[in-house]
């Protein structure tokens, strides 16, 4: 397997960066600042993704725009993780046929996860002749030039390269909010767990340079920027693949000691890579947000084998005490799935076990759906689709009891928060996080938005904390 990382060259991201300069003119001497519809779907990376198409349109010289009948291009940043996301998707481009012909010379772009996957790309091809480009994340970097190419000549592009995947500096980013922001740290996933998409469009992983990490957050401290999260598949993975190997709990204490007063958060670690040294590291850096998302899946050894999930639960729940006994107050979250093909019920049990015994904060739950090409896809699932929804629904029973309860906690407590925008309810105008990551509404001004306030918790339910400010 190829572990070292392949970086664009400075030099093709400049040829964009020109490309970007062509089309902004041309639009400029048409007298015409023409708009941009993105519109993502999925997890934070595509998020990530969607403020560097952003950050290119806007170098392209294209505004913005929230309604698709006035846009010039419109962007479906894609998520492959479950069917119902792809048939979202198909919706919504399906319906784009009735905008395009509104107004001739619209592009339609579909990128993302689902543009990666084959069968994918041909049913668009065949089916939505709308569509004008289809490319896979791993040449997000090339989109200025799949534009000139269809703005200058006539045909449609798919895009969507067999390889491993590289990484790209440089790409200018247009980010969506002002308090909380993404920085990739890597990219892709070498775990193949046996339902997953994602090592299979993402590519393999890889790591960005930490000097590369630390000059970006250092820019969005300088730029106000309070709540910042380091994005990864599996960020406990993070440097295995570079020149002078550095492991995330290393990344973790520099980006730490970038002076300023921000919250480092970070998403998604898999429980296997959890090592002593990050829990004591988060321990230490008095930045790094005390929560942490580690997704157990299944709470069956059995169950977590044919996962490929390479731990045990024995092993998963003697992190979470070690974690606790050096973070007593540590916010927890996890994923969970269900109905994993050949999971009984009694094995299903075992994850309820798991609940009542760590008490996560909040949980993530998922019914098991099949991906095309990944190995859960070829198992025998004989559960009935009854029986999974009536299991699915007593974890989620379950977990609403739990988060009552860890809420109702705070009652009464007063905590250093971020309030980090309006929450569209007029009793509670100001929405906030606690360190955790809670989400509280406030009652206050909203001139505080954007900074750290002391919120007196005065009710709770099972979604969110309500407070005033101290
Ligand atoms: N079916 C259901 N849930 C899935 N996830 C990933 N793949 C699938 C699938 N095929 C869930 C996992 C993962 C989260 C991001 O999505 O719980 O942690
Ligand atoms: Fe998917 Fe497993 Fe990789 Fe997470 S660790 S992205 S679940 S393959």
């Amino acid at each position: 397997m190829e572990t070292k990382t392949t970086v664009i060259a400075p030099e093709e991201l400049q040829k964009q960066a020109e490309i970007c300069g062509e089309i902004r003119a041309r639009w400029a001497e048409a007298g015409r600042t023409p708009r941009a519809f993105v519109d993502t779907y999925g997890c934070q990376q595509n998020e990530a993704d969607s403020e560097r198409i952003r950050g290119y349109l806007s170098q392209m010289g294209y505004g913005f725009t929230d309604q698709e009948e006035e846009a010039q291009i419109i962007v479906l940043n894609t998520c492959a993780i479950r069917e119902h996301a792809e048939q979202r998707v198909f919706g919504n481009v399906g319906a784009l046929v009735h905008t395009k012909r509104a107004k001739p010379g619209q592009l339609i772009c579909v990128c993302g996860c689902m543009a990666q996957e084959q069968h994918v790309a041909d049913k668009i091809k065949q089916s939505f002749r709308h569509v004008d480009l289809v490319f896979g994340p791993h040449v997000l970097w090339k989109f200025p030039e799949f534009i000139h190419t269809l703005l200058t000549s006539r045909g449609r592009i798919f895009q969507i390269p067999d390889e491993a995947g590289s990484i790209a500096e440089g790409i200018p980013v247009v980010r969506q909010d002002k308090v909380k922001a993404w920085v990739s740290i890597m990219y892709g996933c070498n775990n193949f767990c046996s339902y997953c998409i994602v090592p299979y469009v993402r590519g393999r992983e890889r790591s960005r340079k930490p000097e590369d990490i630390l000059n970006e957050v250092r820019e969005l401290v300088a730029e106000g920027y309070k709540d910042i999260t380091l994005l990864g598949q599996n960020v406990n993975s993070y440097g295995k693949d570079l020149d002078e190997p550095m492991d995330f709990a290393d990344l973790l204490e520099q980006v730490n000691a970038v002076p300023g007063d921000f919250l480092i958060r970070f998403m998604t670690s898999h429980p296997k890579d959890a090592t002593q040294k990050l829990f004591e590291t988060m321990a230490r850096c008095e930045k790094v947000a005390p929560v942490l998302h580690l997704p157990f899946q299944a709470g069956n050894d059995r169950v977590l084998k044919v996962m490929n999930r390479k731990h045990t639960i024995e092993q998963y729940l003697d992190k979470i005490r070690a974690l606790r006994a050096l973070i007593p107050d540590i916010v927890l979250t996890s994923d969970v799935i269900v109905g994993f093909p050949g999971e009984t019920t009694p094995e299903f049990e075992d994850t309820l076990k798991v609940l009542e015994e760590v008490r996560f904060d909040a949980l993530f739950t998922f019914i098991y759906s099949p991906r095309v090409g990944t190995p859960a896809a070829k198992m025998d699932d004989p559960m009935s689709r009854e029986e999974k929804l009536a299991n699915f629904n007593r974890l989620v029973a379950l977990q609403d009891s739990i988060s009552e309860e860890k809420h109702a906690a705070y009652i009464g407590k007063t905590m250093r928060c971020l309030v980090d925008g309006e929450s569209g309810d007029s009793r509670y105008p100001l929405s906030a996080r606690t360190p955790g990551n809670r989400l509280v509404r406030l009652t206050g001004d909203p001139a505080v938005i954007g900074q750290f306030v002391q919120v007196k918790i005065t009710d709770a339910n099972k979604w969110s904390l309500f407070g005033e400010m101290a």
